[in-house]
C-alpha cells in the first residue's frame, strides 16, 4: 500500500472544489469481466472556490480515453485519480473507463451478487465506477444509460426510456455521487403505490430473486408507513414517480438511501412467518424507514465532507428511532435503545476507538460509521429536542429544511437553525460533537425543612486526542416520589451545564426518593449509589418506564458484581422485584420481558472497569448463569405459566403486541429450561410454526448444552434458505460454553456452507464469536488467534467488512494482562501483514494505540 493513500485527512482543511457540475450523463455497458463507463460531465468554474488544480478520484478503474471539449486529452492518472490540464472556463469533459464488476470482492463500487449487477457508492465508492470529484459537496443531476441484457436495469431517479436490452434514467434532484444506484438483474418485482399528500401518485417496488416474492409484503408495508409518518410528522413528501428497493445478498452493511433506489442487505428486508423473527420484522421497518427518511435528511440536504457524516446519520437514526416509537411501544423503544447503546456505543466511548460524533480526522471514512457517529449522533438530536422542547424542534427542523434543501451542509449549519429559531446560544451545546468519551454524572442529595437538594456531578474521562474536556450541557429529568410511591414532582428537565451544579426542591412533607435520568434523557453514565431497596421500590413504583426499568437493571447490575466480587448471593430484593413485575399483568408484556432479562456480560464488564476492577469474562459468564439459575428457582412456581400464558394463539402475525407476548414468554422459557432440562423448550421448538418461536427455543437448548437434534433437524429443514443458514451458523456460536466457542467457531468455518465472502455468514460466524464475551476470551485465546486469522483472510478480499469485524478486539485494555499480551500479539500480527488495506490497518493501529 503505497503512502499516498495512508494519509490522514482532517476536518480543518475543508477546500471547496475548484469546479460546479450540473449534469452528468454516464453510459454502462454491462459486462462481468469488462464494463465500459462512459461519462460526459459539464463542468463550471466554482465562484466560491479560490482556484485548485483538477483532479478527479478515480481507483482501479481503467482509463480508455478522454476529451475535454471534444479534443482527446492525457491526463496523469495516479493511485488516486487523475489530473489534467483544463480551461479556465466552462468546458466538457468525457471519458471512458473499463471496470470489472465480477472481480470487485470488497463490495464497493459497482459489483457482482448472485448474477444481478450493483453498485454501493458511499462513501467513496463511486471512485471504483469512473473517474469523478467523488465528495460529497459536489452535486449534480445524473442522466443514467445502462446496455445489458439482463431484464431489469435500475437507476436512480424517474425512467426516462427504455427498449430492448438498455433502459435510460433520469434524476432531477442533483446529488453527490455517492448516492448513485445501478441495479441489473433477473428480477421480480412485489409492487405498491402511495399517493403522496399533494396527491402525487408514487409507484413502488420491491425488487428480489423470483424465489423471494412472497417474503416482501411485510416491507411494502413498512415502507407505506415510513411514507405516511414522514408526511404527518415531519411535512416531508417523496419527490420523484418511483421508488425501487432491491435486496442484494452481498452486502457490507444494512442498507443504503440511493436516490429513489436504496439496495438493501436481502437481510434487511426479506422476512416470512417461517424465516424472520420479531426481531427481524421489527428491524426490516425500521431500516425501510431509514433509508427512506433519507430522502430529506440525507439526499435533499447532503453532508459538505464526510466529517459531517452524523449530520444525516444521526438526525435519520433519531427519526427511524421516533417512527418505531410512534408505530410500537414508545416506552420499549427508548429502553431498546439504551441497551444498544450501551453495549455498543459506550463500549466504543471507553476504548482505543473512542472518537466524537463528528470527528476531526480519519484515514479511512468508512471506518467511521461507527455507533458513535449513528447513535450517539441520534441522542445528541434527542437532547437537543429536550432541551429547546418540541414546538422549537418542530419550527427548527421547518426552517432547516427551508434553507438547506439542496444544499450540502455542516454541523454548524444544524446548529444555527435552532440558534436561530430559539435565540438560544448553543455555543457549549456543541461540545457534545466535538468532545468523544461518555460522561459520568454523579449524584448526591441532601434532605433538610422541606427542602430537598440534588447536587449533580460531570466528568468526562480522556480519550486518545482529547487529555482534557469542558463541561457539557447535560440534560437531565428528574421526578420525586414520596416513600408512599406517589409522585410529588412530575418530570423536570434540570439543565447541568457546569462541572458541579445543586438544584433545590421546596415545600416538600417528607424525603422524597428520586428518580433521575428518566426517559434516558441523556448518554451517560449515572453514578447514584442507591440502597438495593430504593431501587426495588423504584422498579415497583417509578412512574417513567425507562427509570422504572433501569432501577431494575442497576439492581441487577448490583446483584451480579456482588456475586463476582465478594460471592453474595442474589439479593431477594431483586429476586422479589421481578416476582412483582413478572405478575404485573397491567405491564406490557414487552416491557416485562426486559425486566426479566439480565444485563449482557458486556454491560457487565463495562459496569465493573468503571468501577476499577479488571473484568473477568469466565467469572461473569458464570455468575450471570448462577443468577438465572436463582431467579428460575425464586420464579419456578410462575414461570411455566407465563411460557404458557403467553403462547400467542392463530396464525403468526409481527405487530408490537404478539411480539411482546411471545418476548415475555420467551423470557420466560429462557430461564425455565434452566430447572426443567430443556423439556419445554424441546416441546416449543417441535410444535412452533415461526421462526421466534424455533429460534427461542432452540437458543434455549443450546444455551444448556442441549440441542443437538434440534440444531440437526433444523439445518435439514433450512439448508436452502441463506437468511435462516446465518442464523444456525450464529446462534451455535453464540450460546457456545466458553470453552467450546473456538472451536465450534472454526468448526463451522470448515463446514461446506461457510461462504466466507458473503459478509452475512461471515458475521454470523465471527460477530457471534466476538459477542459471546467468555468464549472470546477464553484463556489461552484460541478464539483471538482464529478471527485474527480470518481477519489477514477476509482483508485481502473485503476491507471493509475485515475492518469492522476487528472491532471485536477494541475492549482489549479492560482485561487481565494475560489476555492484554495475547491481544496484542493478535493485533501486531495483523498490522505486520503485507499488503494489508488501509481500513484495517488504520483500525488495529488505532487499537494497539
Ligand atoms: N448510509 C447507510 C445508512 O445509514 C449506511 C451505509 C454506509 C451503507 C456505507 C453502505 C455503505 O443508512
Ligand atoms: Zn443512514
Amino acid at each position: 500500500m503505497d503512502d499516498a493513500t495512508q494519509q490522514t485527512i482532517y476536518l480543518k482543511d475543508y477546500k471547496p472544489f475548484p469546479w460546479l457540475i450540473d449534469d452528468v450523463h454516464l453510459t454502462f455497458r454491462l459486462d462481468g469481466t469488462a464494463t465500459r463507463v462512459s461519462s460526459r460531465i459539464a463542468f463550471r468554474p466554482n465562484p466560491a472556490s479560490d482556484g485548485g488544480a483538477f483532479f478527479l478520484h478515480g481507483d482501479g478503474v481503467t482509463l480508455i480515453g478522454a476529451r475535454i471539449d471534444g479534443r482527446p486529452v492525457t491526463p496523469v492518472v495516479t493511485a488516486a485519480g487523475l489530473t489534467c490540464a483544463v480551461p479556465d472556463r466552462a468546458f466538457t469533459w468525457e471519458a471512458e473507463v473499463e471496470i470489472a464488476p465480477a472481480a470487485n470482492t470488497a463490495l464497493s463500487g459497482l459489483y457482482m451478487s448472485n448474477g444481478m449487477y450493483c453498485t454501493q457508492c458511499e462513501a467513496e465508492g463511486f471512485r471504483r465506477i469512473t473517474f469523478y470529484p467523488d465528495r460529497p459537496d459536489v452535486m449534480a443531476r445524473f442522466h443514467v444509460r445502462i446496455e445489458c441484457a439482463l431484464p431489469v436495469l435500475l437507476s436512480n431517479g424517474n425512467p426516462t426510456g427504455s427498449g430492448p436490452d438498455w433502459a435510460e434514467w433520469t434524476d432531477p434532484w442533483p446529488k453527490p455521487a455517492y448516492l448513485f444506484a445501478l441495479v441489473a438483474g433477473d428480477l421480480a418485482a412485489h409492487p405498491g403505490a402511495f399517493t403522496t399528500m399533494s396527491g402525487r401518485q408514487v409507484a413502488l417496488n420491491i425488487w428480489v430473486r423470483p424465489a423471494d416474492l412472497a417474503k416482501c409484503a411485510f416491507g411494502m408495508q413498512a415502507l407505506i408507513r415510513a411514507m405516511e409518518w414522514d408526511e404527518r410528522v415531519y411535512g416531508r413528501e417523496y419527490d420523484l414517480d418511483i421508488f425501487n428497493i432491491v435486496a442484494v445478498d452481498d452486502f457490507n452493511m444494512g442498507a443504503m438511501e440511493n436516490k429513489g433506489l436504496n439496495i438493501f442487505n436481502s437481510a434487511l428486508v426479506l422476512a416470512s412467518p417461517q424465516t424472520a423473527t420479531d426481531l427481524n420484522y421489527e428491524r426490516i421497518e425500521g431500516v425501510i424507514a431509514h433509508e427512506y427518511f433519507h430522502n430529506w435528511t440525507g439526499n435533499r440536504i447532503t453532508c459538505r465532507d464526510w466529517f459531517q457524516l452524523c449530520l444525516k446519520e444521526g438526525l435519520t437514526v433519531f427519526r427511524d428511532q421516533q417512527f418505531t416509537g410512534d408505530m410500537r411501544s414508545r416506552a420499549v423503544k427508548r429502553i431498546d435503545d439504551a441497551i444498544t447503546l450501551r453495549a455498543r456505543q459506550f463500549r466504543e466511548d471507553g476504548g482505543p476507538l473512542a472518537h466524537p460524533v463528528r470527528p476531526e480526522s480519519f484515514v479511512e471514512i468508512n471506518n467511521f460509521y461507527t455507533a458513535t457517529v449513528y447513535e450517539k449522533g441520534a441522542e445528541v438530536i434527542g437532547m437537543l429536542k429536550r432541551l429547546v422542547g418540541d414546538d422549537a424542534y418542530a419550527r427548527a427542523l421547518t426552517l432547516y429544511f427551508d434553507r438547506h434543501d439542496g444544499q450540502a451542509a455542516t454541523i454548524e449549519d444544524w446548529l444555527a437553525v435552532f440558534a436561530d429559531v430559539t435565540g438560544r446560544d448553543l455555543t457549549q451545546f456543541a461540545r457534545w460533537y466535538g468532545q468523544a468519551g461518555t460522561p459520568r454524572v454523579s449524584v448526591s442529595d441532601a434532605y433538610a425543612d422541606g427542602t430537598y437538594t440534588l447536587t449533580l456531578r460531570q466528568t468526562t474521562p480522556p480519550t486518545p486526542g482529547q487529555p482534557d474536556k469542558q463541561p457539557q450541557v447535560i440534560p437531565v429529568a428528574v421526578g420525586l416520589l414520596n416513600p408512599n410511591g406517589d409522585q410529588v414532582l412530575p418530570t423536570t428537565v434540570l439543565e447541568l451545564t457546569q462541572a458541579e451544579q445543586s438544584f433545590q426542591f421546596s415545600g416538600l412533607s417528607s424525603r422524597p426518593i428520586p428518580s433521575i435520568l428518566r426517559d434516558f434523557s441523556a448518554p451517560v453514565i449515572l453514578d447514584h449509589p442507591l440502597g438495593n431497596a430504593t431501587r426495588a421500590f423504584l422498579l415497583a413504583h417509578d412512574t417513567d418506564p425507562f427509570a422504572k426499568w433501569e432501577a431494575g437493571r442497576t439492581l441487577a447490575r448490583d446483584v451480579v458484581a456482588a456475586m463476582i466480587l465478594h460471592g453474595t448471593a442474589p439479593d431477594p430484593a431483586y429476586l422479589d422485584g421481578l416476582r412483582t413485575a413478572l405478575r404485573a399483568d397491567s405491564l406490557d408484556p414487552a416491557f416485562r420481558a426486559l425486566v426479566l432479562a439480565l444485563p449482557s456480560e458486556e454491560e457487565t464488564a463495562q459496569a465493573l472497569h468503571g468501577a476499577g476492577h479488571i473484568p473477568d469474562p469466565l467469572a461473569i459468564n458464570q455468575s450471570h448463569e448462577a443468577l438465572r439459575r436463582a431467579i428460575a428457582g425464586h420464579l419456578a412456581d410462575l414461570l411455566p405459566g407465563v411460557v404458557a400464558a403467553m403462547a400467542v394463539p392463530g396464525p403468526y402475525s409481527p405487530t408490537a403486541q404478539a411480539a411482546g407476548q411471545r418476548a415475555l414468554g420467551n423470557a420466560a422459557l429462557w430461564l425455565w429450561s434452566r430447572l426443567d432440562g430443556g423439556l419445554a423448550a424441546q416441546a416449543q421448538f417441535a410444535v412452533a410454526d415461526n421462526m421466534t418461536m424455533k429460534l427461542a427455543a432452540l437458543a434455549s437448548l443450546l444455551a444448556i448444552g442441549a440441542g443437538r437434534a434440534e440444531l440437526a433437524a433444523f439445518h435439514a429443514a433450512w439448508s436452502g434458505d441463506r437468511l435462516v443458514m446465518d442464523k444456525w451458523f450464529g446462534l451455535q456460536v453464540a450460546h457456545a460454553a466458553p470453552a467450546q466457542a473456538a472451536t465450534t467457531a472454526a468448526a463451522l468455518t470448515a463446514h461446506p456452507a461457510f461462504d466466507w465472502k458473503n459478509p452475512n455468514r461471515f458475521r454470523a460466524v465471527f460477530g457471534a464469536l466476538a459477542g459471546n464475551m467468555a468464549g472470546f476470551h477464553d484463556a489461552g485465546g484460541a478464539s483471538y488467534r482464529l478471527l485474527a486469522d480470518w481477519l489477514i483472510r477476509l482483508d485481502a478480499l473485503n476491507p471493509q467488512t475485515a475492518a469492522r469485524t476487528s472491532t471485536a478486539f477494541d475492549s482489549w485494555r479492560r482485561f487481565d494482562t494475560g489476555r492484554q499480551a495475547l491481544i496484542r500479539a493478535e493485533l501486531t500480527r495483523i498490522a505486520a501483514t503485507p499488503g494489508l488495506s488501509r481500513d484495517l490497518a488504520e483500525m488495529v493501529g488505532r487499537m494497539l494505540g
